[in-house]
């Protein structure tokens, strides 16, 4: 299977008899790892993330779609140092892009900073420490602790959470130009932003995964519960889409198996057309300018109006 380091494996599971897919990024990279991994942390009362701890036992087969995502580390000639910004499980792209630039770009350093909320629960440490030791000049990790104290910043244990003072002073010692790569929850990548705005004036360099959408309230103002027909593999289905829930997530609920993947407005795979009425896409992260007039997220789409007709 052919992947970059960073993209992410979409997994997908019958659970009583219901469809799910989730995506997972590669922990591995490759060429590196002779193994294909993902890493899968617990979210508490998630469906997939719980069965897959509980269940999923070496030789099952798993159904998967190809690998797809663009957070991955794009070559240039001018790079210097790149920074990896990640909390709990958003480790797993930034160690497979970690493994992947230490082995394939001889010249770039690469910082970590990472947070946990004790030593405990910090994923692939000992892996960690071990690259540390074997690259002394390339790769520094700093990590912090939301929960537990430490007294020792010499040796790069910090108390509480990744914090603008921190970002500035480590974009002071640091070689430029410098490459941002986050992942983690919606906290952390608003710190580094606000942070690198205030220190470089520009987000040029700053790359980013959402693992979750974040919605604000504000967007649902407007929006009501409303009736619109869908259109699935020329089937009409008459559905009702409750007020906060995207037409995708309604459409599940009714067992209508639309295709998605990420589930955040990245992929794509959940793209369908407006036929008539209106729509809004909300919580996108990133710009989408790839898509056309008619062209919508299913996964982030809202009904404005009750003539509101889809295909996919
Ligand atoms: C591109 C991408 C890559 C990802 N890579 C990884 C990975 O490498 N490792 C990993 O463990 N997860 C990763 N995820 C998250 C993963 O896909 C699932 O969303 C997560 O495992 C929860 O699924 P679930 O079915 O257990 O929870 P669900 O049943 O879908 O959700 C249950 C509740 O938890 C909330 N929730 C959903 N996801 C999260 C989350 N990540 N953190 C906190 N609360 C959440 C939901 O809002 C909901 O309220 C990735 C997500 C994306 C979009
Ligand atoms: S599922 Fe990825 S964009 Fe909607």
């Amino acid at each position: 299977m052919k992947y970059l380091a960073g993209q992410y494996l979409t997994l997908q599971f019958r659970i009583n008899g219901r469809r799910y897919v989730r995506p997972y990024s590669f922990s591995s990279a490759p060429g590196i790892d002779s193994t294909l991994d993902v890493t899968v942390r617990r979210v508490p009362g998630g469906i997939v993330s719980n069965y897959i701890n509980d269940f999923i036992k070496a030789d099952d087969v798993i159904e998967v779609q190809e690998p797809i995502g663009d957070f991955v580390f794009e070559s240039d000639e001018s790079t210097k140092t790149v920074v990896f910004w990640g909390v709990g499980s958003g480790i797993t792209p930034l160690f497979s892009m970690i493994k992947h630039l230490l082995f394939a770009e001889s010249l770039i350093k690469i910082h970590l900073v990472y947070g946990n909320k004790s030593k405990k629960s910090i994923i692939f440490h000992h892996e960690l420490e071990k690259i540390k030791l074997a690259y002394p000049e390339r790769f520094k990790v700093y990590y912090f602790y939301s929960k537990e104290v430490f007294f020792d910043d010499e040796s790069h244990n910090f108390t509480g959470r990744i914090n603008s003072i921190f970002v500035q002073e480590l974009m002071q010692k640091i070689e430029h130009p410098v490459k941002h790569y986050v992942c983690g929850p919606i906290g952390l990548k608003n710190t580094i932003k606000e942070s690198l705005l205030e220190c470089e004036g520009h987000l040029k360099n700053l790359f980013s995964e959402d693992f979750e959408i974040v919605k604000n309230p504000e967007d649902f103002k407007d929006i009501f519960d409303q009736e619109i027909r869908l259109d699935f593999q020329g089937i009409e289905n008459k559905i009702t889409i409750n007020k906060g829930n995207s037409i995708l997530e309604e459409a599940l609920e009714l067992g209508i198996e639309l295709p998605y993947s990420c589930q955040t407005g990245n992929c794509s795979t959940c793209k369908g057309r407006l036929l008539s009425g209106k729509m809004r896409m909300i919580g996108l992260e990133k710009p989408r300018t790839d898509l056309t007039e008619n062209e919508y997220l299913l996964c982030c789409s809202y009904p404005l109006t009750d003539n509101v007709y889809v295909e996919i």
